[in-house]
């Protein structure tokens, strides 16, 4: 029997990348191929790239760069880029870039076995389709059936119709196209078969879900949510990234009804000036999303929330920004991604003037220390209290176990009894520099 081939995939960006990443590896598991962590041994490599802000392709080339002396030496070692600059730029890396065999988009990978054919048959393959198939049953069918961890991603979304004035995502991922509720609860039970115990629900847009549902109808998030409810042995739920126009009454009150619903929600308001927010083309409000977190809260008050940031946006004023800072003052976030605004070519806001980046920097710097500051004290009133963790995998010390609380803090306890998978109470007793510490209560 020959030798099963090595297959090195670098990942970049947000979890659907991960998840795309995971996909392709089992899809070429049926092809012969093994996954590697190193570069150095691997048959093919795979870039999974992300666009989503700045120097994107550039950082594509400079990683192939790396690579040239591995190709040099080993000239039958195939070499790809995949994801949302592949989507965006493919033509243009495979012209720049002749060492590159293989180009395939995100809609694409269930492809990934064939195009890897053509490319070891010495032929250049591109493959940046948005097909109608779905892409993810193709791959759910090549996909093995091996043991996983305790949580794993599912994506049961993709692509967005919202056309935020700086992201790409409506440009590289397409429109908003929803699985199947169906097909999404036979991939859950099949990760459950496998070990899973948490899954957390992936989309550009998540909650504006809207897939076909068993009687025919379009089923909301809500609706999928209660349905993956009833899956045994499936003991949590996340979902990932939502916005605010989309958090429906039944996905409010789905938080507070629904106990394998974790308390955790990702909102992203990405400002608190409305003057920007329009120019963003958010279509809502600094008083509306409050209003709407109000809410939230009402369904489940324990919630801890998190959002995403862009300071320095065009013509982003000191007041504007304070504005932001307010917003965050009231909302009190548990986490938050914060990024300085960077210029997307192709996206209307490119076109705008630009802010100083001495400016950018200096307000993502003081919006950073006050989440940091809230962050730390949400983090900290955990002490004393009781929580359910998910262990995940040994920590650094021995004896040490670690896992996620239902508020998705890290917790590490010394205790024997504990192995991958469990599900445990645990009461919180420290709260350290990035985790907490706690003792597991009896069962
Ligand atoms: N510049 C900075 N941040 C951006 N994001 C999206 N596009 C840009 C951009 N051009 C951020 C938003 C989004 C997150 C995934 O990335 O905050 O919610
Ligand atoms: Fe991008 Fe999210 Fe806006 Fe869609 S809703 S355009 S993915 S920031």
């Amino acid at each position: 029997m020959s030798e099963a081939k090595k297959l090195y995939i670098k990942t970049y960006g947000c979890q659907m990348n991960v998840y795309d990443s995971e996909r392709m590896a089992e899809a070429m598991g049926g092809a012969g191929y093994v996954e590697t962590d190193t570069p150095d041994d691997a048959d093919m490599i795979l870039l999974n790239t992300c666009h989503i802000r700045e120097k994107a392709a550039e950082k594509v080339y400079s990683e192939l760069g790396r690579f040239k002396g591995l190709k040099d030496a080993k000239p039958d070692l195939k070499i790809g880029v995949a994801g949302c600059v592949a989507q965006a730029e493919g033509e243009e890396i495979m012209r720049r870039q002749p060492m590159v065999d293989l180009v395939v988009g995100p809609q694409s990978y269930h492809n990934l076995p064939a195009l890897e054919a053509k490319a070891r048959g010495g032929d250049k393959a591109l493959d940046t389709q948005f097909p109608l198939d779905d892409k993810f049953e193709t791959l759910r069918k090549r996909g093995g059936k091996a043991k996983r961890g305790p949580t794993a991603f599912l994506t049961v979304q993709e692509g967005c119709d919202k056309f935020c004035a700086f992201c790409v995502v409506p440009y590289t991922r397409g429109a908003e196209v929803s699985r199947p509720v169906s097909r999404i609860v036979d991939e859950a039970k099949e990760l459950v078969e496998r070990g899973v115990r948490e899954l957390t629900l992936l989309g550009q847009n998540v909650n504006a879900y809207h897939g076909e549902g068993p009687d025919g109808n379009d089923w909301s998030l809500a609706q999928l949510i209660w349905e993956l409810d009833k899956v045994d042995g499936l003991e949590r739920i996340r979902f990932t990234t939502s916005h605010p126009n989309d958090m429906s009454d039944d996905l409010i009150a789905a938080h507070g009804e629904c106990a394998k619903l974790m308390p955790y929600l990702h909102l992203p308001v990405q400002s608190g000036s409305d003057r920007i927010l329009k120019r963003m083309n958010r279509s809502h409000t600094a008083e509306s999303y409050i209003r709407l977190i109000e809410r939230i809260r009402a369904a489940r008050p324990d919630i801890l929330l998190s959002g995403d940031f862009i300071v320095g946006f065009p013509e982003e004023t000191e007041a504007d920004f304070a504005d932001t800072m307010a917003l965050i003052e009231e909302v009190r976030y548990g986490y938050a991604y914060s990024f300085k605004y960077s210029t997307r070519p192709g996206t209307p806001a490119a076109e705008r003037a630009q802010l100083d980046e001495e400016v950018k920097t200096e307000r993502l710097h003081r919006l950073q220390a006050l989440i940091t500051e809230q962050q730390r004290a949400i983090q900290d009133a955990m002490v004393g209290r009781e929580v359910g963790v998910l262990f995940e995998k040994a920590g650094r010390r021995d004896g040490q176990m670690v896992g996620k609380s239902d508020y998705l803090h890290a917790v590490h306890v010394s205790d024997s009894t504990v192995q991958s998978g469990d599900l445990r109470r645990v009461e919180i007793i420290e709260s350290g520099a990035n985790s907490l510490g706690g003792r597991v209560l009896p069962a």
